[in-house]
């Protein structure tokens, strides 16, 4: 492989590969502003001006002051070149970090914020900004220009999810390029000149495709600021935790940004991964963690309609015990969920095989929409694990559990999952049945028809793993602690068991996961 030298560093590249491209895959940061590794180069912020020192020296004239002689004197400087659009080459000796590149950057960043407001107390990107953290890195001195700052439009409205500050941007063109091609979208764009640019909506349009909060998190400032977060939070009071977003099968890898003090999760941020969403998550997925926070099912309940009542959690157990107990088994409907991890899953499926059960459903959410880029058809996240989970066993759909029960084939249910029928009404006819169990970490259709409901926790609460519909298996960790009184679905399935005389042969999860492990291994 040919190598070139950064900063006295061999490092290996691809050929075609440029020198920032190279650094940053060997987490060396050459400082930059408008490259980002899923964009095509644009090269205008000139932030990652480096110093090719091997080869044919190119010099530029300059004027420097001589303090003898009281007056300025032609000079020359080595032309910098930017990192971003340079490509890397067999022996070439690159610095990033000598004295006029060191110049370079310190005139660059300068010249960046000499119309910059510097609102940083009141922008929802302090502590999270470049223009900050290289003032620091390259900078560190006042600015020398003391007239009024060139004002141009705050607060513009760019869609539903977006807005605008004109004099926060520098101009680096990240929104453009991530709209055009990414999002496949021409709806931003630049225009005017010098210390007037400005960023400008398409005319007619809005910023409303379906990955508008991406350009929020790709702009490297506080220009661009998204509706949901701004003034929400500060970021240096958030924790972070990697999950998996829960909106599609694609299984978009995600940062969980968290405040500890609430136990309360304020955004969802792309976690790089090449194989499934690269540096992207659509906005949707983006907005799946309000879920986390709404329509809890917290207390458990026996008893339906006006005579639903809160019970404690071990009575709320053998209540459903007793339920499923009083149900032929060849007559009880298991119902998997595909929001639900594969361990939850595996753990029911156990349940089910222990209990001589073989009526599986599958819970899941219908299609929704689409697309090229990211968004799978298939808006439920682990369809593929819930099915690994029992070796494929013939899971039926939720619509054959009604058909199931109207035929009389089934007269008991014990389902887990929230996400079923969009409406109350389509499950209206389990209400006829006596025993419905079910585990559920929100208040949704399929609790609101069982006689005994059973809060289990929630995504961000539990580790556990979902399958892809590509195929590929994803860890998510726990980021949020229990609420109170609510177990992991996998440990609440086990305690039933227990009430059912059963032992499902795992302590914790890892024995459950070794459960998996050996059921693939016996599959192959
Ligand atoms: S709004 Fe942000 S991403 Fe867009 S050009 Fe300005 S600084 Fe760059
Ligand atoms: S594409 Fe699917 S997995 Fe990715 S962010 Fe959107 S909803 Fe989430
Ligand atoms: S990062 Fe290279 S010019 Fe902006």
């Amino acid at each position: 492989m040919p190598k070139f030298t950064l900063n006295g560093k061999e490092i290996a590249f691809e050929p075609g590969e440029t020198v920032m491209q190279a650094a940053w895959r060997e987490g060396i940061e050459i400082p930059h502003y408008c490259w980002h590794p899923g964009l095509s180069v644009a090269a205008n912020c000139r932030m990652c001006l480096v110093q090719v020192e091997s080869g044919r020296q190119m010099a530029m004239p300059q004027l420097v002051f001589d303090e003898g002689k009281g007056e300025y004197v032609p000079a020359t400087k080595p032309k910098l070149q930017p990192a971003c659009q340079l490509a890397a080459a067999d022996g070439m000796v690159v610095s990033s970090t000598n004295e006029q590149v060191k110049r370079a950057h310190a005139a660059v960043q300068e010249f960046l914020l000499l119309n910059h407001p510097v609102d940083c107390p009141i922008c929802d990107q302090a502590g999270e900004c470049k223009l900050q953290d290289y003032y620091y890195e390259h900078q560190g001195t006042l600015k020398r220009k003391l007239t009024e700052p060139v004002h141009k439009p705050k607060g513009v409205r760019f869609g539903p999810t977006i807005i605008y500050d004109a004099e926060r941007c520098i101009m680096c063109t990240r929104c453009i390029r991530f709209c055009d091609e990414v999002a496949k979208d021409h709806v931003l764009d630049m225009r005017e000149r010098g210390n007037k640019n400005e960023i400008v909506l398409a005319p007619g349009r809005k910023l409303d495709h379906e990955y508008t909060l991406m350009t929020e998190h790709v702009c490297p400032v506080g220009a661009l600021t998204s509706r949901d977060f701004r003034f929400k939070a500060r970021v240096w009071f958030l924790k972070s935790g990697q999950s998996i977003c829960t909106g599609c099968a694609t299984g978009c890898n995600t940062h969980v940004d968290y405040d500890p003090r609430y136990g309360k999760v304020y955004r969802l941020r792309p976690r790089d991964n090449a194989d499934v969403n690269q540096f992207w998550m659509c906005d949707d997925g983006m907005m799946t963690y309000t879920r986390q926070h709404t329509n809890r099912l917290l207390t458990p309940t026996a008893g339906r309609g006006d005579e639903r009542t809160p019970v404690g959690e071990d009575e709320a157990l053998d209540l459903a015990a007793d339920k499923l107990r009083s149900v032929d088994v060849s007559k009880l409907a298991v119902v998997l969920s595909a929001q639900h991890s594969t361990e939850d899953n595996l753990a029911l499926g156990k349940l089910a095989a222990a209990l001589g059960a073989d009526r599986l459903y599958l819970a899941a959410l219908g299609d929704w929409e689409g697309d090229e880029i990211l968004r799978s058809d298939d808006q439920n996240p682990n369809r593929a694990g819930a099915t690994r989970a029992v070796s494929g066993a013939g899971l039926k759909s939720v619509e054959d559990l009604l058909a199931d029960v109207q035929s009389g084939a089934v007269e008991g249910v014990l389902a887990l999952g929230w996400a079923t029928a969009e409406k109350l009404e389509e499950l209206r006819p389990l209400t006829a049945l006596d025993a419905v169990v079910s585990l559920s970490s929100h208040v949704a259709a399929l609790p609101a028809v069982a006689c005994v409901a059973i809060p289990v926790a929630d995504t961000f609460e539990v580790g556990g793993s979902f399958v892809n519909e590509k195929g590929i298996a994803q860890a998510f960790e726990s980021v949020l602690p229990l609420p109170a009184g609510v177990e992991p679905a996998w440990k609440t399935i086990a305690a039933l068991a227990r009430k059912l005389g059963k032992d499902l042969g795992f302590e914790d999860l890892r024995g459950l996961r070794q459960g998996l492990l050996d059921a693939a291994e016996a599959a192959q």
